[in-house]
């Protein structure tokens, strides 16, 4: 059953406005005044961004949006930096490997908490955009097909790893945070013939948000072919069914590998000769095979293959070639400038620790493109509320 509220004395000034407003969009005066008293709701449950919107009388520019998110299985703080950057403030951030908190520490100020199955969801502070790149490994191609040939569970059957998602739900069914930002491997949409990902979107839009997804290519933004799935989701009951998003497009100039080179680079990098011939050798084999797994020679006026997390093993994924040597690995910083990190971030741990961190971490410039996206259906949201008082303010001009 509905609760009834009856409003006695209303000025008469009011009245009138409630009957000539409602009659201009053509709704009831029930209609009209419980889609105000909603509006005003949602402002008092994001109070940064009704502080916004109350600031501004004219359009609301979303760039200068102030808001709140959190930071979950936050690696080196990839969305961090991207959030940051357009006016986003951390209130809470979780990461549970040591070499990754002490890079997050040394970046950020601020060591996470851990383990994401013990946080209570009442300890994280309310938060405009719930921001997560769950762990990937156990949908991964490359994590998958090494999983099954170790007779490993891949997916959600992996108790300990593709579980992890449940608890992220659990996070955003207890704390609502009005967006969540979500980032995978592409593989999470096709794998297990689409279940996998049919159940994560249906999770999602059995906690009342209207999910968005897409699979983009950094490709666009850093020297790299990286294709990965972003995933964003309104809450249905501040946004409505129809929030108008759209996902963005790649800047029109494409970066180049070679921009990214450092020019002197320690020889310490180059390939021994004989990791080099065995990886010929191997490459041939399987080539033989018929099957085109092995090295990949980047370039430089190109993009690279992907950067995995394993990068430190050989290097074999991204190999550069030189005159009159072995080819060479990536440098560390080559593989911070290939995902798209400022070389102000000094680099807090070994060489192999940086590799896989990088490995595994979202591509700031990419984020940052989706979430001013974000920022412009938070805009959209803003100007529907504020609409009534600005166009008060107009007429008492
Ligand atoms: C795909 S990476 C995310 C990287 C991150 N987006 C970035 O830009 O660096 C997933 C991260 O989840 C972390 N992780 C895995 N299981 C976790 C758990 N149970 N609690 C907290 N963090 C976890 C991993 O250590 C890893 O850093």
């Amino acid at each position: 059953m509905q609760d009834q509220l009856l409003i006695r004395k209303v000025p008469h000034t009011v009245r009138s406005w409630i009957d000539r407003e409602r009659r201009q969009r053509g709704m009831t005066q029930q209609e009209f005044i419980l889609s105000v008293l909603e509006q005003a709701q949602t402002s008092e449950e994001l109070p940064l961004f009704a502080s916004a919107a109350r600031s501004t009388s004219s359009a609301i520019a979303p760039e200068s949006i102030p808001f709140t998110f959190t930071d979950f299985f936050a690696g080196i703080g990839g969305f961090r930096i991207a959030l940051e950057r357009i006016g986003g403030r951390c209130v809470f951030s979780s990461e549970w490997d040591k070499y990754s908190q002490r890079t997050y520490h040394a970046w950020h100020g601020e060591m996470p908490e851990g383990d994401i199955r013990k946080i209570k969801p009442a300890d994280i502070p309310s938060h405009d955009i719930l921001a997560a790149g769950f762990p990937c490994q156990p949908f991964s191609i490359a994590g998958v097909s090494k999983r099954q040939a170790l007779g490993y569970a891949h997916g959600f059957r992996d108790k300990n790893q593709g579980n992890l998602f449940f608890s992220l739900a659990t996070i955003i069914q207890q704390t609502r945070p009005p967006v969540a930002f979500l980032e995978n491997v592409k593989n999470l949409q096709s794998h297990n013939q689409g279940r996998t990902w049919e159940v994560i979107r249906r999770t999602l839009e059995d906690l009342d948000y209207v999910v968005f997804d897409r699979v983009i290519d950094a490709a666009g933004w850093v020297p790299q072919h990286r294709e990965r799935v972003y995933i964003v989701c309104f809450d249905r009951k501040v946004f409505g069914s129809k929030p108008p998003f759209e996902f963005p497009e790649p800047p029109a100039e494409k970066p180049t590998l070679g921009s990214i080179l450092e020019k002197n680079p320690d020889p310490k990098y180059t390939l021994s000769d004989h990791l080099w011939a065995y990886l010929q050798e191997y490459a041939a084999r399987h080539k033989a095979k018929g099957n085109g797994f092995g090295f990949g020679l980047a370039d430089r006026a190109g993009v690279t293959r992907t950067l995995s997390a394993r990068y430190f093993k050989d290097g074999s994924e991204i190999l550069i070639p030189q005159e009159g040597k072995s080819p060479r690995r990536l440098t560390p910083r080559e593989c911070a400038r290939l995902m798209g990190f400022d070389d102000n971030l000094k680099i807090a741990v070994s060489d192999t620790q940086a590799y896989r961190q990088f490995g595994n971490a979202v591509v700031p410039p990419v984020v940052e493109a989706v979430a001013k996206q974000i920022l412009k259906v938070i805009a959209w949201h803003l100007e529907k509320g504020c609409l009534l008082k600005r166009t008060k303010t107009a007429r008492a001009n």
